[in-house]
């Protein structure tokens, strides 16, 4: 299948099946333990049903809005993503280049495997940076003004990545992030020649073969195999280096609002990492009416965590999301096309936001409110 005759996220998500080597399709695709807030993020949102609105002018649809001070073609940004350039040569830069054109932001994960000057260069959009806390806060600091000074305008901080998390299909597959070159995945690479070829030699000439084939990551080894636990106290302290909109990515726990808010939050993404970390975490979708109560419009609440569609955008954008953030479908179209697959996968979910809101009656995105969705039991009841 060639990217354009890919019409979702699911076909993206197929010929990157097909492209990647299993054990590096699983790194992307899977979940901690038993995988049950991976599904569980899915399942809350196939629950919802969006009810039409009857007698509305939907010829014009808007799709803009505006979160952290930026404004977006489009109510959804992509989610930080480490590990991205195992999936395609063209990665971050790539990514930033195509995000740009999309007019939506792009959030460049402390992991990136390209440094964040060189992914500010390649774009000319919005950009966020996703932070973990090093334990040594020189290092941290350090950070944070080099990406003040490439021009990333909000910051992520991560919060929900105390420890290394347990995540089994990389265990049996044998593979460890980042992403090495052991004998057994140099074996799996003689059967994706396209994939091995890209991975080692890349395609823009502007990382050395040694360089990818030891995924010696810009920042990783510091930022990401040290990650510490986040307390109040370093959000003061974080909150007193960074100017710009502060954002605190991982919450579940509505309770957490008013300290964050006290402590000069922006922005709060309702996320439990894709289900990559607590395993028995609850669905996003499920404590974001909680979390955006709390924050009674005193900060921004975004969510993300299994959106593949436009009908999904609107869910969450229903239940109170001010942007939703999607993550492995543009590592699935990375790796089933580059650049161009993550400018298809762009298009597809806008053309899908739009639709949607055409058919469900909803010109605008501040048109979308709780009454676009009903809970099931609800829906029940009044059928
Ligand atoms: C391969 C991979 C790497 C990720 N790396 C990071 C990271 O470095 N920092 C972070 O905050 N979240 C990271 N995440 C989590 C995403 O930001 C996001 O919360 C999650 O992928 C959303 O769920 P979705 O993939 O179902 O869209 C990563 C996710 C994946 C799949």
């Amino acid at each position: 299948m060639r990217i354009q005759d890919a019409h979702s996220a699911a076909d993206l998500r197929r010929i990157a099946r097909r492209r990647l080597p299993r054990a590096v399709f699983d790194a992307v695709e899977g979940g901690a333990g038993d995988e049950l807030t991976l599904a569980a993020n899915r399942a809350a949102f196939d629950r919802l049903c969006i009810r039409p609105r009857a007698f509305v002018e939907v010829r014009d649809v808007d799709l803009r809005t505006r979160a952290l001070g930026e404004a977006m073609a489009a109510p959804f940004a992509l989610a930080p993503c480490s590990f991205a350039r195992m999936c395609s040569s063209d990665a971050e830069p790539g990514v930033a280049r195509a995000a740009a054109r999309a007019g939506v932001p792009y959030v460049l994960a402390g992991g990136s495997g390209a440094p964040p000057e060189r992914v500010a260069e390649a774009a000319a959009g919005p950009l966020w940076y996703q932070l973990y806390l090093h334990p040594d806060r020189g290092v941290t600091e350090e950070l944070v003004d080099r990406v003040e000074a490439a021009g990333y305008r909000v910051l992520f901080l991560t919060i929900d990545t105390a420890v290394k998390p347990h995540r089994e299909r990389d265990l049996r597959n044998g593979i460890d992030l980042p992403l090495t070159i052991t004998p057994r995945l140099a074996l799996a690479g003689l059967r994706r020649p396209r994939w091995a070829r890209d991975f080692l030699l890349g395609t823009d000439g502007s990382e050395s073969p040694l360089k990818a084939a030891t995924a010696a990551y810009d920042n990783f080894a510091d930022a990401v195999m040290h990650i510490k636990s986040v307390t109040l106290e370093d959000l003061a302290w974080l909150r007193e280096r960074w100017r710009g909109p502060l954002v605190v990515k991982g919450v579940l726990d509505a309770a957490a609002v008013e300290p964050m808010l006290d402590h000069g939050v922006d922005g709060i993404v309702v996320s439990n990492h894709g289900g990559r970390n607590l395993d028995s975490a609850p669905a996003t979708l499920d404590v974001l009416p909680e979390v955006v109560a709390a924050a009674a419009g005193r900060a921004e609440v975004l969510v993300d965590g299994g959106i593949r569609r436009g009908t999904d955008i609107v869910k969450a954008l229903a239940l109170g999301a001010r942007a939703c953030l999607v993550g492995r479908p543009y590592l699935h179209a990375l790796a089933a096309g580059g650049e161009r697959g993550v400018d298809r996968l762009l298009e597809l979910l806008r053309n899908e936001v739009h639709r949607t809101m055409a058919l469900a009656g909803l010109p605008s995105v501040d048109a979308i409110d709780a009454g676009v969705v009903r809970p099931p039991d609800r829906q029940l009841k009044e059928a």
